[in-house]
């Protein structure tokens, strides 16, 4: 059975906009990341909201484990724990007394529930903390606690939306570490903008954009969507020419990057040699595979609801 199945799924807040259009995902049944990615607005928080069943969907359907999301919500929130994207610690509790709260309004005893917390955040290294009022926690700390408590019950399908924006890049480093471990015996519905982090962590990987999903698999599959899949950067100021087969993008930095295939990289990368012209080569990151494929336009492909324009 597939872990995840989303078939069709549709959402409209209001007449006009779709926040999601006709989303259907397929995810398999292990342990891991699934990252959606997506700029602000693509529909990352509509998707999470349905299926962890705090908001129903306008059409479509969505399977978590083979349990429906919108007919069996109380028995899947038995087995799901979501951070949502604005969930914050509250400042007066000390991190014990909040996942403390938490599991026994899931339903644990008082015995039970303290055993969890203490647990839980010490499987998150903030066990030091445990009693110092959330307040005086850095920002890192803080996200670490919201994680500490969705895996402190039993529930082993986590929903973390967005869990490490705004944080500086020590602190996400420190989380992308836990949710490296953390996805051992979990499976993780991570949502994020920021591309190096789905690239790091996840497992498999969908691409949403204005409600659409764009493309959908593991970043080789991703990468085998894109015609181009080598990406040369000349680190210096030196013009190159622009590839046969290829595209060329001048960075913000004046430097230029070259996608193509790798056929052709290969022999660039022997002219900048020849030349002496410094420069790098990869498989392409999922930076450009994003890049590529959410730019194409997707507002003309009836994203709107006819009536409006009636
Ligand atoms: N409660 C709401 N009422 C009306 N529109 C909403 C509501 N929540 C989100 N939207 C709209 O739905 C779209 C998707 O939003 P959201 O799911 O929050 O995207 P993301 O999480 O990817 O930033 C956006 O255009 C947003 O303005
Ligand atoms: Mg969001």
């Amino acid at each position: 059975m597939d872990r995840l199945v989303v078939t069709n799924l549709t959402k409209r807040y209001e007449k006009g906009k779709f926040a999601l259009n006709r989303v259907s995902l397929t995810v398999p049944s292990s342990n891991g990341i699934f990252a959606l990615i997506g700029r602000n607005g693509a529909g990352k928080t509509t998707l999470v909201r349905i299926l962890a069943t705090q908001l129903s969907p306008t059409s479509g359907s969505a399977h978590i484990n083979g349990i429906d999301v919108v007919k069996e919500p109380e028995k899947l929130r038995e087995i799901i724990a979501c951070v949502p994207q604005e969930a914050r610690a509250i400042n007066w509790t000390t991190p014990k007394q909040f996942v403390y709260a938490y599991l026994l309004w899931r339903g644990y005893s008082f015995k039970e529930a303290a055993k969890r917390a203490v647990d839980s955040l010490k499987r998150l290294g903030i066990g030091g903390y445990m009693d110092t009022a959330s307040r005086k926690l850095s920002g890192g700390t803080k996200r670490k606690v919201l994680v500490a408590t969705v895996i402190s019950s039993e529930a082993k399908i986590i929903f973390l939306d967005e869990p490490t924006t705004g944080l500086d890049p020590l602190s996400r480093n420190e989380l992308w570490e836990k949710l490296a471990e953390l996805k051992k015996d979990h499976f993780i519905f991570l949502t994020t903008h920021y591309l190096e982090e789905a690239e790091k962590l996840a497992d498999r990987i969908a691409i949403l954009e204005n409600g659409k999903i764009m493309a959908q698999g593991t970043l080789d599959d991703l990468r085998k969507m894109v015609k181009y899949p080598y990406s040369i950067t000349v680190l210096s100021q030196h013009k190159v020419q622009k590839p046969k087969n290829g595209e060329m993008i001048i960075g913000v930095d004046g430097h230029s990057q070259i996608l193509t295939t790798e056929r052709e990289a290969k022999e660039i990368a022997r002219k900048l040699v020849g030349k002496g012209v410094k420069f790098s080569m990869n498989p392409i990151s999922l930076d450009d595979i994003f890049y590529h494929i959410v730019r194409k336009p997707v507002e003309e492909e009836g994203n709107y609801d006819e009536e409006e324009w009636a």
